[in-house]
């Protein structure tokens, strides 16, 4: 019986119920398969700051780092928006301490969910993508980073800065996706006004001689958040800066419904393949794309949806169990087409799944 150590994290808010979820669905799985999931929980975000006075602590970085993979739920809250230190800073400083610069979002339109999305039927019927999010360099962590005061005001800096080597690695886990796929790739910049999307243009234009079998499309930020809706089904991956991929990530979730559906994987490269065809592990962060919801939160209102998806990127990406892991995928999929829905799946009023149920019926169908 093979042992995986998990990481879990469940942070504040609806957090712990989504993570709940999934690892019920973790121990399902082992159950089914005779695996044996190992899980060592911690506190991080707003609770942690309440029980130890900092977001993250040393000790739980190491928990991560000796694990096989790590479960996330959700930091923040408006209990802790005027901290010094922020919740949010402990998914910023896990991300940065694994080295996981590759943050994987798909948005898949499920068949027969069109119309739990408010956009257009025809328009969102096939959507069917990757969002690539580079996940540890430009805005969110760039030097100069502070704000101050002179006597002229206040002022407060952010830096955009990419190197070059930051943007093959991400690019590169682009073109290889894309291979895997529908074989097109958009890079996403803003590359008219920005030094550093020119420089994210060139380098992509230079990986693409690499990959002369997948199509190379470059869009500027802007209009993209236009197509997504207005033709959600010409994408196929797509890859992008970190501040970028946040913002047109949470704008895709539309398409799907709900942001309660978009699971995301944090890694440290991709995947190879041994001559086995066996997939080798690759380090990993598991979580929602979605946050800690403090207006839903202690209500079973909560989609678990975002995080059981996760879990099976859990499942392929860091310990190659893909059979499990397209069990787990089919089990949403048959759960969402019986017609269960959770309550941000149906109009004010209507009845709902709570966040147990949903996940009951999906483990059923496992
Ligand atoms: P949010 O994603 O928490 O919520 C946005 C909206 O989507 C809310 O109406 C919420 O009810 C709904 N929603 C989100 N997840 C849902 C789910 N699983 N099921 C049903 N509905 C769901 O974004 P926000 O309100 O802007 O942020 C709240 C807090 O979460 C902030 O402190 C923010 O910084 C934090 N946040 C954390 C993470 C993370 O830990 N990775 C990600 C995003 C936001
Ligand atoms: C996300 C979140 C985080 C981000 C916040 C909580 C730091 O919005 O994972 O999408 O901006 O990356
Ligand atoms: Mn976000």
């Amino acid at each position: 019986m093979a042992t995986f150590n998990i990481a879990v994290l469940p942070g504040d808010g609806i957090g712990p119920e989504v993570t709940h979820a999934s690892q019920q669905i973790l121990d399902a799985v082992g159950e089914r398969w005779k695996h044996n999931f190992r899980f060592e929980s911690d506190l991080v975000g707003g609770c942690s700051i309440d029980a130890h006075g900092t977001p993250l602590r040393e000790e739980t970085i190491g928990i991560a780092k000796k694990s096989d993979a790590v479960l996330f739920g959700a930091v923040g809250g408006p209990k802790w928006d005027d901290e010094q230190v922020r919740p949010e800073a402990a998914i910023l400083g896990l991300r940065k301490a694994l080295g996981l610069y590759a943050n994987i979002r798909p948005v898949k339109v499920f068949p027969g969910m069109e119309d739990a999305s408010p956009l257009k039927n025809d328009r969102v019927r096939g959507a069917d993508m990757v969002i690539l999010r580079e996940l540890t360099g430009g805005l969110y962590y760039a030097k100069p980073k502070r704000r101050w005061q002179n006597k002229s005001g206040r002022k407060g800096v952010d830096t955009l800065l990419y190197a070059e080597k930051e943007i093959e690695r991400i690019v590169r886990v682009g073109f290889e996706l894309a291979r895997s796929r529908r074989k097109k790739l958009t890079s996403v910049d803003k590359a008219n006004v920005l030094q550093s999307s020119r420089l994210w243009r060139d380098i992509a234009i230079e990986v693409s001689k690499d990959y002369p079998d997948v199509e190379l499309e470059h869009q500027l930020v802007d209009s993209c958040a236009m197509l997504l809706i207005t033709r959600p089904t010409s994408y196929d991956v797509m890859v992008m800066e970190n501040m970028f991929g946040d913002i047109i990530s949470d704008e895709a979730a539309v398409l799907s419904a709900s942001l309660g559906m978009l699971p995301s994987a944090s890694l440290a490269g991709l995947p190879g393949s041994d001559s086995k065809g066996k997939a080798k592990r690759v380090r990993g962060l598991y979580e929602p794309s979605h946050g800690s919801a403090p207006d839903i939160a202690g209500q079973q209102k909560a989609n678990p949806v975002g995080s059981i998806l996760s879990t099976a990127f859990m499942l392929q990406y860091s310990f190659g169990l893909l059979e499990e892991a397209s069990a787990v995928n089919n089990a949403v999929e048959k759960t969402l087409n019986d017609g269960f829905r959770t309550a941000d799946l149906v109009g004010a009023g209507a009845e709902f799944s709570t966040t147990q149920h949903m996940t009951e019926k999906i483990l059923e169908n496992l």
